[in-house]
């Protein structure tokens, strides 16, 4: 729990006791430890990083290489700065690491991960295409933060594009039959990706902070660094995974998480009780405001780590596409559910 949070731990339903256990929970509803259930986010791909961690509680790599050697690996003591260094020098740094940390490493370098090969559409670099982690490797050069913001943030001044994925542009949309067809299922899931118009409405980080109840937006609004996909720069947002309230669409499945119930007793929501799976970025700033709101991630070598979200609600891709379709009301045709499946599982 975050020192003076505006929140207490009203109740949890814990399938696993961890918080409820005095060992290793909570030891009042304002003290100890929540433990909650995120993925592991892949350790490549950093140079594209606007944000570390589901929650953002790192500040940089080398900080996050102490940490996890010390909570996750659980050692009796930090790596030294040498140690550190090497670590982010083989994983590749962010545009957030110091230059001491990015001594030997500029951002840009590092570990590279995306799909390459597709069972029916074969190679997904041939007859013109981007797919596969050299492209990838190559992109992250022209990558700085803010560098597709919708929210005007672009230190260049250029404006926000939509076409945030142009991997599979040379592949014809329209082809006929075998590997043709499987890259034509491809090429026209991006359009749907970068083309098809929604109402965004009621994303806390994204409604509220612009004062726009509804916002006509796209997938690459949140999922904006040009092939890459994740946030251009830091912006958590709730766009309704962690909710275990009546709202959360059916598509999720909660099994086996923990709710807790978040009753705000400080600051501007204070009265409101939430029910979540995951406090998300609220565990760390303890705002009632933050409740719910995580990042989002890279999009590249989704095919290889089922299940999806931070809490691994969604077991495939279909269940994501499903769910952005339910939440937003969107009136996909199964046949662009299924070209944005395609799509999903060649990055
Ligand atoms: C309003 C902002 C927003 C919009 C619009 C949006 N996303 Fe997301 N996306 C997020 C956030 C935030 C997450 C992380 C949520 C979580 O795990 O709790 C995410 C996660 C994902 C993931 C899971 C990745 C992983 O590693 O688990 C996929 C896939 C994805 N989005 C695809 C899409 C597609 C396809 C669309 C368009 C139909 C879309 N998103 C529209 C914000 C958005």
């Amino acid at each position: 729990m975050p020192a003076a949070a505006e929140f207490e731990v009203l109740n949890v339903a814990d399938p696993y006791d961890c918080t409820t256990n005095p060992t290793t929970g909570l030891t009042s509803p304002t003290r100890g430890v929540v433990s909650v259930y995120r993925r592991p986010l892949p350790a490549t791909n950093l140079g594209f990083l606007s944000t570390i961690m589901w929650d953002g509680r790192e500040p940089d790599l080398f900080s996050q290489a102490a940490d996890a050697t010390l909570v996750h690996a659980q050692a009796g003591a930090a790596p030294g700065l040498a140690q550190r260094r090497q670590i982010v020098a083989f994983e590749g740094c962010t545009r957030a690491d110091t230059p001491a940390a990015c001594a030997t490493t500029p951002p840009g370098a590092g570990l590279f991960t995306a799909q390459i090969y597709d069972d029916q559409a074969r190679w997904l670099a041939d007859g013109g295409a981007e797919g596969g982690p050299a492209s990838l490797a190559r992109q992250v050069t022209r990558f700085f933060i803010g560098a597709n913001d919708p929210l005007g943030g672009n230190p260049s001044g250029a404006p926000f594009t939509s076409q945030v994925f142009t991997l599979y542009d040379a592949w014809d949309p329209a082809s006929g039959a075998g590997a043709g067809a499987a890259r034509a299922a491809i090429a026209r899931g991006e359009q749907v990706f970068n083309s098809v118009k929604f109402n965004i409405t009621g994303v806390g980080g994204l409604n509220d902070a612009l004062g726009q109840p509804i916002i006509s937006g796209f997938c690459g609004t949140c999922h904006d660094t040009p092939n890459a996909g994740d946030h251009s720069v830091k912006a958590p947002l709730n766009i309704g995974v962690a909710d275990a309230g009546a709202n959360t669409p059916p598509v999720l499945d909660l099994t086996g998480l923990p709710i807790f119930s978040l009753w705000c007793v400080s600051g501007p929501l204070a009265g409101q009780i939430f029910a979540v799976t995951d406090p998300g970025r609220a565990l760390i700033t303890g705002k009632c405001a933050d409740i719910g709101k995580l990042k989002g991630p890279i999009l590249r070598g989704l095919a290889a780590r089922a299940p999806y979200f931070h809490n691994g609600s969604a077991k495939t891709l279909a269940d994501v596409v499903e769910f952005y379709n339910q939440r937003f009301t969107i009136g996909l045709t199964d046949q662009q559910k299924a070209d944005l499946v395609a799509f999903l599982n060649a990055l």
